[in-house]
């Protein structure tokens, strides 16, 4: 069976997955938290916490609250900072055969070329994903993903800056993801990954006000299956680079229905925090699928519901 797929085909340096399983950025730390679980290496990538050029102590808090089928969080993108992550979380993966993508987050275009420019040729990383859509950060992140110039804008900075192959991360809070997903394309994207979590909030009624530290959060989990699903459907219709699907994949038939979809690779976020080895558990059902459907590559499941 092959499993194995090429994220980057635009691309000289490409970005070649032995399968389609990866982590969602700021579900599963620098990869190193979960490595003594078990082989983190057997899955397909691992795409790390949300960088910025300056390390971050993120929202007050409360940061995570609970809801119906998901959780709301406010992390704020606690992070070590581009620097620290050179220096401290490279030269690790460096020695993994996981490829390791790091997802970068700026409040201004020149933020991102910097965090590009930076990260460029370091050996450990395997390729960018730009975080355009982060609806925790009050100034810069939320606004570039919304439009289609401005996402277009950060894309083109980035793929300057680097010759390490890009995916760009919507977000969901738009008015239209399809002109958003067109625009990062032809802007020279080398993948789209999609969705980022989607604006939400919830009050403390004991306390009449809002649950969060920062008011808003962003929703993840199950709930949001069914929008990201019908997201990734509507940008894998719209574009002919490769989509990676995210957003509430629990089991191996959710992932199963983003391959269907469109998506040529899907990543796994609040499931990890049910249960770490969710990532494996999906990889080993897609695998038992193929093998009871006769199945011989995941090519073959890639848009088939599309008609
Ligand atoms: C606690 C938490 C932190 C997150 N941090 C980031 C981040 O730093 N950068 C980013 O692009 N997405 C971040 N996300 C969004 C996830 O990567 C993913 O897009 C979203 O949660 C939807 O997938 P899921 O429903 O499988 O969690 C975060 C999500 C959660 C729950």
């Amino acid at each position: 069976m092959n499993l194995s797929v090429q994220l980057a085909p635009k691309n000289k340096q490409g970005l070649l997955l032995a399968n389609p399983v990866m982590t969602a950025s700021g579900t599963f730390g620098y990869g190193t938290e979960y490595s003594h679980l078990f082989d983190i290496q057997n899955l397909g990538a691992i795409t790390c916490k949300g960088t910025t050029l300056k390390a971050r102590e993120g929202n007050p808090q409360p940061r995570l609250a609970e809801t119906p089928c998901g959780v709301l969080n406010s992390i704020g993108l606690q992070n070590i900072g581009v620097k620290a992550l050179i220096k401290e979380k490279a030269p690790v993966w460096a020695g993994w055969r996981v490829p390791v993508i790091v997802n970068i987050v700026g409040e201004t275009v020149d933020d991102y070329a910097q965090l590009a420019g930076e990260l460029d040729g370091v050996a450990g990383i395997s390729g960018l994903e730009v975080n355009i859509g982060c609806p925790n950060i009050k100034a810069g992140g939320a606004e570039f993903g919304t439009k289609p110039e401005t996402a277009a804008e950060v894309t083109a900075t980035v793929k300057a800056a680097t010759s390490l192959p890009v995916l760009v991360k919507l977000t969901p809070n738009t008015a239209d993801i399809a002109e958003v997903a067109k625009a990062v394309a032809e802007a020279g994207a080398d993948a789209i990954s999609l969705i980022n979590t989607v604006k939400g909030m919830a009050v403390d009624v004991a306390a009449r006000r809002p649950l969060l530290g920062s008011v808003s959060g962003g929703l993840s989990g199950p709930a949001i299956k069914p929008i990201a699903l019908y997201m990734v459907y509507t940008v894998a219709g719209a574009v002919d680079i490769p989509v990676v699907g995210c957003g509430g994949i629990t089991t191996s038939s959710d992932a199963l229905e983003f391959f269907m979809a469109g998506a040529s690779a899907i990543q796994v976020g609040t499931a990890n925090f049910i249960n770490p080895r969710a990532p494996l558990d999906i990889l080993e059902g897609i695998e038992q699928f193929m093998k009871r459907e006769g199945i011989k590559d995941i090519s073959e499941l890639i848009g088939v519901a599309r008609g």
